[in-house]
């Protein structure tokens, strides 16, 4: 080894040794001849000091630059009285060099490594390798080790089995494009990168395996969003012999465990996590994937609309649409440049065309963009539904629920930021159950499977299956963090007949159903167990528990906004050897 011991653990009790180190120069600088250097290496940071005028074999101490490697040898000594930094672990002591050796130069730097200060993201991205020596950086991801060392374990000690599954295999539709790789070998033909390793998961059910676990990559081809990578990991789990609360009890026992080891500054909001069916998580929040640490739920006033005098809501209701609204408490003050602001984000955000609003100032005073339209008994009505007091700000949205709910939805968490309701320390899951099995989609005429095409629907709604296809329930459910949809996963048809007659009622062609999923279907008729499983996305779950505001801070090497590594760059041209042996002619 080229050092005895790391720069961050020196401590009092190694005074008087002589040791040897190797790292990074962070800071330098020289006092009146004497050079001090914060070395850094992965586990700390210490000062070694030298005076080269003195000792002239130090120069090099003297002459070195940030980032530069070098290895010093020398003993440690406690620091002059005063000059201790109680910031630093090893702030107590110093080592006094007696040799020193330039390991390697640095150039000049593009961004700092010393400074946590906003750098421009492409050029982070462009030198990864070097944003990744921050100090912000490195803590993620020792996190990110961390959070799957526990899961790790956890399964292990359950007797799961971690099984690697193919990353060339055929599609595997989670609901985005798939990534396709050319065969050489056979023209023309192509595997797909999986999206998710569900048809394997369920091959290894049929084979016997009972508990499996991978944390695995997969592949979707979707448009970028700060929550969505091209490459992402999965915790990927399926059982056997298990019903829906089998499967949600593991989850839920192993992740709060898991905050409690890997992250005990934080605090789970409530045990048992509380489970919220599809609709009730609309009409509460207007999404699915709700933040529950905070109130401002949504409230519903469409009843009111009939002959309220406003024509927005009249002819809303009229249209087929809701109106609903959200009291703001505490932003009954807010000026008319501010609530612009809010209706200029509900436009921008959920496609709202406007944001109706009453203001009670503080004061006892009421301004409004349509009270003056509303009889005084519809206003009280909706001041009373809306449990409005002095000092509150009610806005509404009236529209096609849609468009009323992703508005709304969006607006509530926006809302949460201003009035720093959000509190990164306080873990809100929840389950969010009981989704639709399928979606109709109107411009290809047809029902979508609102989860993945494996899903099993409930039981007890079996019979209306086809009949009243709209309100069958899925056997699905989420996993639910702050905002965001960390994980999801199903019960899962195990009956041949049944997964027939689903990939039939969402118009997949029998033929291309055998075609693409038929080694599925027989794998069925060979005594296939009832079985289930969940995906927990561990980017996004590694995002929340450090607090960073994207997933690209918790991946060593992300892919920027447009699906593009920038410093490898690639995707790149092939040569054209290269797409010949591959069949392949670029248009
Ligand atoms: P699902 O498609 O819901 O389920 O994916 C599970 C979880 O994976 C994460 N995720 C992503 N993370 C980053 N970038 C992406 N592009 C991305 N897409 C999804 C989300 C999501 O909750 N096979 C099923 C699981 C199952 O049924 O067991 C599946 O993949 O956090
Ligand atoms: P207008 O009559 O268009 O001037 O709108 C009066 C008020 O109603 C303004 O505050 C608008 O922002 C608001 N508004 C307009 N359309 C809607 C809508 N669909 N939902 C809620 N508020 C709206």
């Amino acid at each position: 080894m080229y050092k005895t011991h790391t720069c961050g653990e020196l401590r009092a009790s190694h005074v008087g040794e002589t040791i040897t180190l190797a790292g990074w120069v962070h800071n330098f600088r020289n006092h009146g001849g004497v050079t001090f250097i914060d070395l850094r290496d992965r586990f700390g940071i210490v000062q070694i000091v030298g005076n080269p005028e003195v000792n002239e074999e130090l120069l090099p101490l003297k002459e070195a630059r940030s980032e530069w490697v070098i290895q010093v040898t020398g003993k440690v000594r406690p620091r002059i009285e005063g000059a201790e930094n109680p910031d630093l672990d090893t702030g107590a002591i110093e080592v006094a060099v007696k040799t020193v050796k330039v390991l390697n130069k640095s150039k000049m730097l593009p961004i700092l490594i010393n400074k946590d200060e906003e750098v421009d993201e492409h050029l982070r991205l462009k030198y990864r390798y070097l944003d990744l020596r921050r100090n912000s950086m490195r803590r993620n991801l020792e996190l990110r080790h961390n959070t799957v060392k526990f899961i790790r374990n956890y399964l292990d000690a359950q007797d799961f089995l971690d099984i690697e599954t193919p990353i060339l295999f055929k599609t595997t539709p989670e609901g985005a494009r798939d990534y396709l790789v050319p065969s050489r070998v056979h023209p023309g033909h192509f595997y797909a990168l999986p999206q998710s390793p569900q048809q394997l998961k369920q091959m290894l059910m049929v084979a016997g395996v009972e508990k499996y676990f991978q944390v695995a990559r997969c592949f979707r081809d979707e448009d970028q969003r700060g929550d969505r990578q091209p490459e992402f990991t999965q915790l990927d789990i399926e059982m056997s012999f298990v019903e829906r609360d089998d499967v949600m009890a593991l989850a839920e026992k192993m992740f709060t465990e898991m905050v409690a080891k890997v992250v005990p500054e934080k605090k789970v909001l409530q045990t048992p996590w509380p489970r919220i069916t599809y609709t009730e998580a609309m009409e509460r929040f207007g999404k699915d994937n709700p933040d529950i640490r905070f109130g401002l739920e949504l409230v519903n006033i469409t009843d009111l609309a009939e002959g309220c005098g406003f024509g927005v809501f009249e002819g809303t209701l009229k249209a087929g649409g809701e109106i609903r609204g959200i009291n703001a408490k505490g932003l009954g003050d807010y000026s008319r440049k501010k609530i612009d602001a809010l209706t200029d984000f509900v436009k921008t955000n959920g496609g709202a065309k406007g944001l109706a609003y009453i203001a009670l100032t503080s004061d006892g005073q009421m301004r409004s963009s349509f009270a003056k339209f509303l009889t005084d008994d519809v206003k009280d009505t909706i001041l009373s539904k809306m449990e409005a007091s002095d000092g509150d700000l009610l806005l509404f949205v009236a529209d096609q629920a849609e468009v009323m709910f992703e508005s709304l939805g969006k607006l509530r968490v926006h809302l949460g930021d201003l009035l720093n309701l959000r509190d990164s320390n306080t873990l809100g899951f929840c389950w969010v159950i009981d989704f639709p099995f399928v979606f109709w989609n109107e411009d290809e005429k047809r029902w979508d499977p609102s989860h993945h095409l494996f899903t099993s629907p409930h039981p007890e709604d079996l019979t209306i299956l086809g009949k009243e296809t709209g309100k069958v329930r899925g056997q699905q459910y989420d996993i639910v963090l702050n905002n965001y949809e960390i994980g999801g996963g199903s019960i899962r048809i195990h009956d041949g007949e049944l997964q027939e007659q689903v990939f039939e009622l969402i118009g997949l062609d029998p033929e291309v159903a055998q075609e693409r999923f038929g080694h599925m279907l027989e794998a069925f008729t060979y005594g296939a167990p009832p079985h289930g499983g969940i995906a927990i996305g561990m980017d996004r779950l590694v995002m929340l528990l450090a607090d960073a505001p994207n997933i690209r801070e918790v991946i060593a090497f992300p892919k920027n906004q447009n699906a593009r590594d920038v410093m490898g760059d690639a995707p790149s041209l092939a040569e054209e050897k290269q797409l010949d042996e591959l069949h392949i002619k670029v248009k």
